[in-house]
């Protein structure tokens, strides 16, 4: 597996590879790898001749009061993963190399879509994720790129973005994977104690009732929102950030349940904030 720490060391295996007509797969990561990542490498194995991982703790999305510098990093363990699950190469730059001093151009969507949802408590998130998922796409020029569902709100704005700007890239949107109990796999779990550990799965439940509720036929989404924030309420070590239902392409607000609303939430369990969701008739 290449391990490449500049742009233009990226840019001419690309640029070998683009000569010998292989497709170029990209999946953006910011490291601190697990099953969740590895299913999107494993995916992208299989749909590309080369498969392309950055590995970048990206500052432009964390607000100062979020946890950049407390984030997991462990690189080692990352290049284990990666070459196991068949990475050409992993694109490991420093902020640096990514971000000149006097960087001043972002890429952001203005309407309310980054605003809903996790934006109303992470107002520069998205525009932080928009500007480095285009940086990314600018050096790696994939073919196609990987994202996972988990993020569900990032997936749509990736989407969005991709459509805007006219990329000429396929997003792939892959299935969130869990821990045995229910838990959506996240680097974020590190942070939680045992107890803590125990508490999250309070947020897996509330999406399976969820989702049973959807399967019973009921369409009032106020009430299927009701019931599993009373679930989540009742676990002493949580805090509800949001829970909603919303257009699954636009993350408006919507008040009936029908394919492709996404029911959405983050909840603080301590001082870890967790996501989780589930699309209504499945992922597209
Ligand atoms: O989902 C993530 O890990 C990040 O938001 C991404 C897409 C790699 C951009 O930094």
């Amino acid at each position: 597996m290449i391990i490449a720490k500049t742009i233009n060391e990226v840019r001419e295996y690309i640029a070998i590879w683009h000569k010998e007509g292989l497709s170029v797969g990209l999946v953006p990561t910011m490291g601190y790898l697990h099953e969740g990542h590895a299913s999107l490498v494993d995916r992208a194995r299989s749909n590309c001749d080369k498969v392309v991982v950055s590995d970048f703790v990206n500052p432009t999305q964390f607000a100062p009061n979020e946890d950049l510098e407390a984030y997991p990093r462990d690189f080692e363990h990352d290049c284990q993963l990666l070459e196991e699950h068949g990475c050409d190469l992993v694109f490991y730059p420093s902020v640096e190399e990514m971000y000149s001093p006097n960087a001043a151009t972002y890429v952001e969507i203005l309407d309310e879509m980054p605003k809903q949802l996790c934006g109303k408590t992470r107002p520069i998130h998205f525009r932080g994720v928009c500007t480095i998922v285009s940086k990314l796409f600018n050096i790696v020029k994939p073919d196609k790129a990987f994202f996972g569902q988990k993020d569900a709100q990032q997936l749509a704005i990736i989407r969005r973005m991709v459509h805007d700007l006219s990329y000429d890239i396929e997003i792939i949107g892959c299935p969130i994977v869990r821990e045995s109990g229910g838990l959506a796999k996240s680097s974020r779990n590190t942070y939680l104690s045992v107890e803590e550990r125990k508490a999250a799965l309070v947020l897996s439940k509330a999406i399976f009732h969820g989702e049973k509720m959807v399967s019973e036929g009921i369409i009032d989404a106020n009430k299927v929102i009701a019931e599993m924030k009373n679930m989540i309420s009742a676990e002493k070590l949580a805090n509800i950030d949001y829970v909603s239902a919303v257009d699954g392409e636009t993350m408006m607000p919507v008040d009936e349940i029908k394919n492709g609303v996404l029911i959405a939430m983050a909840v603080y369990i301590g001082k870890t904030r967790l996501i989780d969701n589930f699309i209504v008739g499945g992922q597209k």
